[in-house]
């Protein structure tokens, strides 16, 4: 019952709150200090569409892809203009490892511009390659996190992600042969596909322990209202008591090995430094770049157009891709930090009353007072904490979060095309 209560407030509040305003906000203000903040950079080609994915991605073309890294290279140089300092790189798809020469290029660039310390980028198996690894160390990547989904011949057929990246045997086999080349290797996975089962799960999680991966993220599935229909047709219906059960199986079984760096990310307890797939969680504000990309910076949450065409004319032009935006108030910006902050599963109450000017627990003490009713918080000075059923919640609450980004971007892909 509170799980269901949970879901249906989340959905409300996030489809509010992503009720963006087309064509405001469409400049970029200078820099407001030298602090160093995340540069998110999209790459939204795929040599092939995963029929569950909501991600903002269109099939590869060459042609398309190399203007694209040029406009990126533009976009970049905005952002240099007005004083943005990035301390950290986040390259995420799409597959943004599609035209190694371009990536290892828009890092160095990056790199050039920007005191940058860590660099995550995101890949799928059949990329894990001697030579694209050695490119990635050599460009400065710390980070590498790999798309697997799972383990099961099976399942990855379903998903049509057999025939272009192996069967659970090749992958593993590609993931050991990466292990020790990065600082960390994250690999993604998803629960609660529909048909997939407890022993399914069970088996991908024997797997991973024998990898000894440096880090877990095990997505549940999100499936936003567009995308519902299609998925039901070509999957079979989605299941929310399947869901807190391969959750709660998830984390019982990596607890001893892992420690929780958010609600589903789980890190090797001697590499729990490692950046996370949700850099929303490390950084206060990031910067989107790439056309799709949502960024947050200034209280002002943005997106950049969905039509790639339109992003690189515009950055051609010399003009900034936003296509969407919307002012958090002081009230908005605290509950995103309430959510984002205790999605690493802890958050310094000190540091927040701070931020807030003393304002923090008054705004939000009624949401503390009913999460420490419902058993989903405690608090130990300074810490708020989230207890396991708290980080149950907490999954419930960024999948709907989630759930609303992909269903703002379907709503923006649609306006584009149109
Ligand atoms: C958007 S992809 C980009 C990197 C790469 N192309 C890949 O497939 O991993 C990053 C991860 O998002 C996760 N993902 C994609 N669609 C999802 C969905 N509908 N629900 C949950 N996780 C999803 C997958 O685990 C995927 O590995
Ligand atoms: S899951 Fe990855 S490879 Fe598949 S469509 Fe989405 S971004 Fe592309």
């Amino acid at each position: 019952m509170i799980d269901k209560i949970i879901s249906v407030i989340a959905r409300r509040e996030f489809g509010r709150a992503l009720n963006f305003d087309d064509n405001l906000n469409m400049q970029l203000p200078q820099s407001p200090d030298n602090n160093p903040r995340l540069l998110y950079l999209h790459i939204p080609f795929c040599e092939e569409l995963c029929p569950y994915c909501s991600f903002h991605r269109i099939l590869f073309s060459e042609k398309l892809c190399r203007d694209y890294f040029e406009a990126l290279f533009r976009e970049i140089l905005l952002y240099k203009e007005k004083g943005y300092n990035f301390g950290a790189i986040y390259v995420g798809g799409g597959t943004p490892t599609i035209l190694i020469d371009e990536l290892a290029r828009l890092i160095v660039f990056a790199k050039e511009l920007f005191p940058v310390r860590q660099i995550s980028v995101e890949t799928n198996p059949n990329h894990l390659t001697p030579e694209n690894l050695t490119i990635l160390r050599e460009a400065g990547v710390n980070r590498l996190s790999c798309g697997v989904q799972t383990f099961q011949d099976k399942l990855l057929k379903k998903i049509c992600r057999l025939d272009k990246y192996g069967s659970g045997i090749e992958i593993a086999h590609k993931l050991r042969n990466t292990k020790n080349v990065f600082e960390t290797l994250n690999v993604d996975l998803i629960f609660n596909f529909p048909g997939q089962t407890m022993e399914m799960v069970a088996d991908d999680l024997a797997i991973l322990k024998k990898l000894q991966m440096d880090q877990i993220t095990f997505y549940p599935l999100m499936v936003s209202d567009f995308s519902r229909k299609e998925m039901t047709t070509n999957l079979g219906e989605f299941s929310s008591v399947m869901e807190k059960r391969m959750y709660k199986f998830i984390s019982h079984s990596l607890h001893t090995e892992y420690e929780t760096s958010s609600a589903w990310c789980f890190s090797r307890k001697s590499n729990n430094s490692a950046m996370l797939d949700e850099y929303v969680v490390d950084y206060d504000e990031y910067a989107g770049l790439g056309s799709g990309s949502i960024g947050y910076l200034n209280g002002v949450c943005y997106a950049n157009t969905f039509d790639i065409a339109e992003y690189i004319r515009l950055l051609n032009d010399g003009r900034l891709p936003r296509m969407a935006s919307r002012i958090f108030s002081h009230n908005d910006r605290m509950r995103y930090d309430f959510m984002m902050k205790l999605f690493s599963t802890r958050m310094n109450l000190k540091i927040m009353q701070d931020k807030y000017d003393g304002k923090f627990s008054n705004v939000l003490w009624k949401e503390i007072i009913a999460l420490k009713l419902a058993g989903a918080l405690r608090y130990f000075h300074p810490d708020l904490y989230l207890t396991k059923r708290g980080r149950y919640y907490w999954v419930i609450i960024m999948r709907e979060f989630f759930t609303a980004v992909n269903n703002f971007r379907d709503h923006c892909r649609k306006s584009s095309e149109k």
